[in-house]
């Protein structure tokens, strides 16, 4: 074998290893950023590679030192700000209905970073009127560098760059020359920790990470392969107190089916509830059981109904011809934020409305991701693949666009000319390959017209 092959079938085992224990997907585009911190690692011990490889199998230091040169720490002030006012105006309500006025809320950033997500809910609770007794906070991670880094509370101005981050007050973030202090009191106020999401240290006692009030891990699953995510899933669902909430990053993955959640949809995508199942015993008391059994995806408090205005938008009619206008006259988030329950709600429709809403809001990119779990699910999809076509066209992607439509005209041309659609407002599939078939020929004079 040559130096360079074996040099090359060490990285691999040491991109394995780090798989192996934290769940993190690597694949050929990081081998690059191993090998600097391989390299990084073997002049710090002095260790040839092939040592180096032995070493980190028994060194849990050292692997964490490795650890923390591969994980990216990125995160910023208020990050999705729509997650903060679902808190504030849902979550802490429904938790103080539920438990109390004089419950501690038990509160966990999973995958915290360099603290920015911790300080912000530290600050958000101050704003909200609860006193630092009135809560726990916790904060964990596997990146001991970043840990540091935001138990220190000092950011550069990238962690402050959104809009409501740069808000904050003087007495919430300090500007210090070139950086910005976190208040001495939130920083007293979070516990940071080391805490590996694929490992099994928790639900535990030993950092209070367990019967929690919410959970918020964000950017983090998306970065983990599917068996981690799975038994992440189900470990941060047993963490929770029934009536808990977690709360995943916009673009993480979908945990319905990997732990009995009821999912919610809100302006900032989807958030996972832990039931409460109250039960009348037989000397009349009510009791909250630890585990609540529930379908994967109810009627959210505060969610979607499946109704035909909420559904106009995905009509084939209505989208063939103005369908930004369309979207946003006819009252998606207003139907998504209003409170109303339905037993119709599906997965499907959740997605379907949740992509609508990102459209509305111009985050083209964001509503593809969302179309494109959704014929993950179900690629038969016929108007899925039509509304793919419209953000396609839409962001000048004119291949992809035809390639949706061609899709759409498939799926929706083997069926019967009169049947209704799913996710349709009552079109019928003969409709819908009349539209996608316009769509198609209004693209072929566009890309004639710029030849
Ligand atoms: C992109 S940051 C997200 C930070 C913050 N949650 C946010 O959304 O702004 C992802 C973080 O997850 C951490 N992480 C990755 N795998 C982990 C694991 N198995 N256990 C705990 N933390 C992990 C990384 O170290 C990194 O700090």
């Amino acid at each position: 074998m040559t130096e360079s092959a074996m040099a090359h079938s060490e990285i691999a085992s040491i991109s394995a290893l780090i798989t192996r224990c934290t769940g993190i997907k690597l694949t050929a585009d990081h081998q690059a950023m191993i090998a600097r911190a391989s390299n990084t690692l073997m002049v710090e011990t002095g260790s040839s590679l092939n040592a180096l490889l032995q070493r980190l199998q028994v060194d849990a230091a050292l692997l964490d030192r490795l650890l923390s040169l591969v994980t990216i720490p990125e995160s910023y002030f208020f990050r999705d700000p729509s997650h903060f006012t679902y808190i504030s105006q849902t979550v802490i309500p429904a938790i103080g209905q539920l438990r109390g006025p004089d419950h501690v809320l038990r509160v966990l950033s999973a995958g915290c970073a360099g603290g920015e997500e911790a300080y912000t809910l530290a600050m958000l609770f101050e704003e909200s009127g609860i006193a630092p007794s009135g809560v726990r906070l916790l904060a964990c991670d596997i990146s001991r560098r970043a840990l540091s880094r935001a138990r220190k509370g000092s950011y550069s101005a990238w962690s402050v760059r959104g809009e409501r981050a740069m808000a904050l007050p003087e007495s919430f973030l300090r500007r210090s020359g070139k950086h910005y202090e976190v208040a001495e009191r939130f920083r007293k106020q979070v516990n940071f920790f080391y805490l590996n999401l694929a490992g099994k240290g928790y639900p535990s006692a030993e950092y209070a990470v367990e019967a929690l009030d919410l959970i918020l891990c964000r950017n983090v699953l998306i970065y983990l392969d599917a068996a981690t995510i799975r038994h992440v899933a189900q470990r941060l669902y047993d963490s929770l107190a029934p009536g808990g909430y977690l709360i995943p990053g916009p673009s993480d993955p979908l945990l319905s089916g990997l732990a009995p959640f009821e999912a919610q949809l809100t302006p900032g995508g989807l958030v996972y509830h832990k039931p409460v199942k109250r039960l009348v015993t037989s000397t009349g008391q009510v009791s909250v059981p630890e585990t609540a059994p529930a379908p994967a995806f109810v009627a959210p408090a505060s969610g979607v109904k499946r109704e035909r205005s909420s559904r106009r938008a995905s009509s084939a009619n209505a989208l063939s011809n103005i369908p930004k206008a369309q979207i946003e006259n006819d009252g998606v988030a207003a139907d998504i934020r209003g409170s109303v329950s339905s037993e119709e709600l599906d997965l499907q429709a959740l997605l379907y409305a949740q992509a609508l809403l990102c459209m509305q809001q111009g985050d083209d990119e964001q509503a593809l991701a969302q179309l494109k779990k959704l014929l993950y699910l179900d690629s038969s999809l016929a108007v899925v693949h039509f509304t793919c076509g419209l953000l396609y066209s839409r962001l000048a992607k004119i291949g992809d666009a035809q390639r949706s439509y061609r899709n759409a005209i498939q799926h929706a041309g083997a069926l019967p000319d009169k049947q209704l659609l799913p996710l349709s407002d009552g079109e019928p599939a003969g409709l819908l390959v009349q539209a996608a078939q316009q769509q198609l020929n209004a693209l072929h004079s566009r890309l004639g017209d710029s030849a």
